[in-house]
């Protein structure tokens, strides 16, 4: 299949490459900004371009800009031919029908970074505006990802929200540990072990039943002890009293 991507970001560079290794043709690359569009058409051996009219006739259109970005987007896009995805777990299938009369959402559940050097696998969530289309984005769908499930909007969006939670909140918890660990002068690395331990329980256990610390188990000094060193870390306190209280809740 011939595809046109807008967007030079992490998606368009990472579901790009895994589009590319699935023997599909990238024949344009469009961003805003040129510099931007070249890095990644060199990448994918696209064309790279910064306006509409240089897109060339193609069989899909895959968009991957922020989600704020989209509304203004398509308003500025012409009508095409080609089957139009959009690439956002959090936003309607319907926002692109002015656009084409071939429309689709091909969401990757996965946090993705564009200078990452081995793509994970990941789920993809598709939808598309009638039967024939959603049967023809599931091939080209599996040729990208072992696992792809149909999600209408609602669902979607569910998806969107516990991959926030399970993703985003645990890797900024992370990042404070890791501002703690670096002011404290001790290892953020030596706590890596235990990172991954807790993943991995996860593949064959239910969270809940996995808990362990002082909150679960109500060690009231021990936790005492915690909340005085963070006297000095205003963001984490709160943070700690929170999630400790919550805690507590889910284990009584
Ligand atoms: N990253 C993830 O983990 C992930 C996972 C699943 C789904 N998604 C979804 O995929 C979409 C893209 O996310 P991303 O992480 O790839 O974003 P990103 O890395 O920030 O890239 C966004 C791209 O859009 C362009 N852009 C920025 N503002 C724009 C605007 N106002 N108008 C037109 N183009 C604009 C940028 O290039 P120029 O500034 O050069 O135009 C850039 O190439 C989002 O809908 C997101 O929800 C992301």
């Amino acid at each position: 299949m011939d595809i046109v991507i807008i967007g030079s970001g992490n998606v368009a560079t990472v579901v790009g490459r895994k589009i590319r290794a699935a023997g599909h043709h990238i024949i344009q690359v469009f961003s805003r900004q040129k510099e931007r569009a070249s890095l990644l058409a060199s990448l994918l051996e696209a064309e790279p371009i910064n306006s509409f009219d240089e897109i060339k006739k193609t069989d899909l259109i895959l968009l991957a800009v922020p989600d704020n970005a989209y509304g203004p987007l398509i308003t500025k896009m012409p009508f095409t031919d080609a089957f139009l995805l959009h690439t956002a777990g959090s936003l309607p299938l319907d926002m692109l029908r002015s656009k084409s009369a071939r429309y689709g959402v091909l969401y990757p559940l996965q946090t993705l970074r564009q200078e990452l050097d081995t793509i994970p696998g990941f789920p993809l969530l598709i939808d598309a505006n009638d039967e024939e289309n959603l049967l023809e984005l599931e091939k080209f769908a599996a040729g990208l990802s072992k696992t792809v499930i149909r999600a209408k909007d609602k669902t979607r969006l569910k998806y969107h929200l516990a991959a926030v939670i399970v993703s985003n909140f645990t890797n900024h918890l992370f990042a404070l540990a890791e501002d703690y660990c670096r002011k404290e002068e001790i290892s953020f690395s030596l706590l890596q072990p235990l990172i991954e331990e807790t993943v991995h329980r996860l593949e064959t256990n239910s969270a809940a039943g996995l808990q362990t610390g002082p909150a679960v188990r109500n060690d009231t000094n021990t936790m005492e002890k915690h909340r005085l060193l963070l006297k000095k870390y205003p963001e984490l306190l709160p943070l700690y009293n929170q999630l400790s209280r919550s805690i507590r809740r889910r284990a009584m």
